[in-house]
């Protein structure tokens, strides 16, 4: 079993990191888990919520540091389905040096498992996880991966053209676990995934059904994707469809 560098083995690293976690030589010490430490912006305030999590995918051991406190400080149960699919489609999916973008990345697992399967990831979700995302990723990416993963704030619905302007981006995929729940933010979850999509983007959303606002999403999403059912996993009631934007 392959490993990526362990907590010791960073810290005798010569620098990779900066302060802000964006590469290049660190401010002063070699010390990358102090560097870490101060990417974790997501603090909760009960710090027996704190877990490292253990997970194998695409040959690797991940630990992802999680927290009860937040829906996106935990790995939810269609981010492990969609890892899944993800490491034993690898070639068909074509993800060496694929460029991706994950919604609603949590606490990262998907966009880990995709950057060791050798894509270009940019992780995004709300302003108050980030911190704790971009934790996880450095930790369970630096030099182990082709592509050091991005973060960024991308929250559904906001801003899309400002910061995502659609004539500058292409993405091969646009990834997606369990983001529809009971919220209030499935139209703008949906605009997203669109703003997102273009000729040739594949949308890969996977989603544990609970509820029956989760198929009226469903049927939303089909009006909009050429939508095919890619994977079932009846154990935890998770299903994975694959949609690329109507263009008609
Ligand atoms: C149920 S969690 C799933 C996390 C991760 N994808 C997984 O499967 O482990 C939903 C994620 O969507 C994010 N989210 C919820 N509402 C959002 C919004 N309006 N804009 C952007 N992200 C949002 C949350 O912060 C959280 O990370």
């Amino acid at each position: 079993m392959d490993v990526c560098l362990s907590s010791a083995q960073q810290s005798l690293l010569p620098g990779a990191l900066q302060e802000d976690g964006t590469g290049g030589p660190p401010g002063d010490a070699n010390n990358i888990e102090s560097s870490l430490r101060s990417l974790q912006k997501f603090v909760p305030t009960d710090y027996a919520s704190y877990t490292q999590e253990h997970y194998q995918f695409a040959g690797k051991k991940i630990v992802i540091q999680e927290s009860i406190e937040s829906y996106g400080a935990v790995v939810w149960p269609a981010a492990t389905a969609l890892c899944q699919y993800l490491e034993e489609h690898q070639e068909e999916l074509n993800l060496q040096d694929a460029k991706i973008l994950e919604i609603g990345a949590g606490p990262g697992l998907v966009s880990i498992v995709a950057s060791i399967l050798g894509a270009q990831v940019t992780a995004t979700d709300l302003p108050d996880v980030l911190g704790n995302l971009q934790y996880n990723l450095l930790k369970n990416t630096l030099k182990c991966t082709a592509h050091l993963p991005e973060v960024k704030e991308l929250v559904w619905g906001q801003d899309l053209e400002q910061n995502f302007p659609r004539a500058a981006l292409h993405y091969d995929y646009v990834l997606a676990s369990d983001v529809v729940y009971h919220h209030y933010f499935l139209d703008k979850l949906l605009l997203t995934m669109v703003h997102l999509s273009q000729q040739g983007t594949v949308v890969l959303w996977a989603n544990k059904f609970r509820f029956s606002t989760d198929y009226e999403f469903l049927d939303k999403f089909k009006q909009v994707f050429d939508t095919t059912l890619l994977a079932e996993y009846p154990e935890s009631t998770v299903k994975l469809f694959k949609g690329t934007l109507k263009w008609d």
